[in-house]
């Protein structure tokens, strides 16, 4: 196992730990929630459902790319990338992942902000503004990386703090043990 994944799967045993120590002590210290089942908060629910599918197809394409050795920061595909005649299947599906992403990431940010905004009430719990802070951070650091007169510099730090799988872990752990409080 390489060096890197040893150290974020450290990483996500240590944000485990820690998020089942908050759950535990928010579940004996926070009021109940209570239950409201309104038609907005129903509908809520389903852009939900969408923003994890959403999630899980933008990671899709780190995990392809990790299972095909490519490493998870190596062989960034941009926009002007064409794929070789004799690209296969897959290949050409990554390169469908890359050239969609911007859209598909947008497209995730603003049902993850729907969601919130529908089930209303953002502070239940620690996780949910944290998961917020964590998605305004992707689409800053998102958008100047699509910004084309961005000064290079700024360039290079967005790319190494929006293309990681940090944010990733951290939004997974924290929805799932978010809404475990909610339940
Ligand atoms: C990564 C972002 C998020 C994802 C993928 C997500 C996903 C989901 C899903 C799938 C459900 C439906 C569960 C069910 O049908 O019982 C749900 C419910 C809910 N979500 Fe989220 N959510 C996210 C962020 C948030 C945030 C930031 C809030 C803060 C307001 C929030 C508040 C809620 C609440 C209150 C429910 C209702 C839970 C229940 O009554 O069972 N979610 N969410
Ligand atoms: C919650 C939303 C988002 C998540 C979770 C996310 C995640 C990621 C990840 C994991 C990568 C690296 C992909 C790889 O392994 O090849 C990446 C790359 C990138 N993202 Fe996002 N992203 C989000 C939103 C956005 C937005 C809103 C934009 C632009 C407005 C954007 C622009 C880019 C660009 C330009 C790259 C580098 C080129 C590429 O790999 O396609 N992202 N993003």
């Amino acid at each position: 196992m390489s060096k890197s994944m040893k150290r974020l799967l450290m990483y996500t045993g240590v944000i485990l730990i820690a998020s089942v120590a908050y759950t535990i002590y928010a579940f004996n210290t926070l009021p109940a929630a209570v239950e409201r089942e309104t038609f907005l908060s129903e509908l809520g629910e389903g852009f939900g459902e969408v923003a994890m599918y959403a999630l899980g197809f933008i990671y899709l394409r780190t995990l392809l790319k990790l299972l095909m050795g490519k490493g998870p920061l190596s062989k960034r595909l941009l926009p002007s990338y064409t794929p070789p005649p004799q690209a296969n299947m897959l290949k050409k599906f990554i390169v469908f992942l890359d050239r969609t992403h911007v859209h598909v990431g947008i497209a995730s940010v603003a049902i993850i902000v729907i969601h919130t905004v529908l089930m209303g009430d953002p502070m239940r719990n620690l996780f949910f503004p944290a998961i917020l802070i964590l998605v305004a951070w992707q689409t800053v650091f998102g958008l100047f990386l699509r910004w084309r007169t961005a000064p290079r510099d700024l360039k290079k730090v967005s790319f190494s703090v929006h293309a990681q799988l940090v944010t990733g872990v951290m939004m997974g752990i924290f929805a799932y043990f978010g809404h475990v409080l909610v339940d």
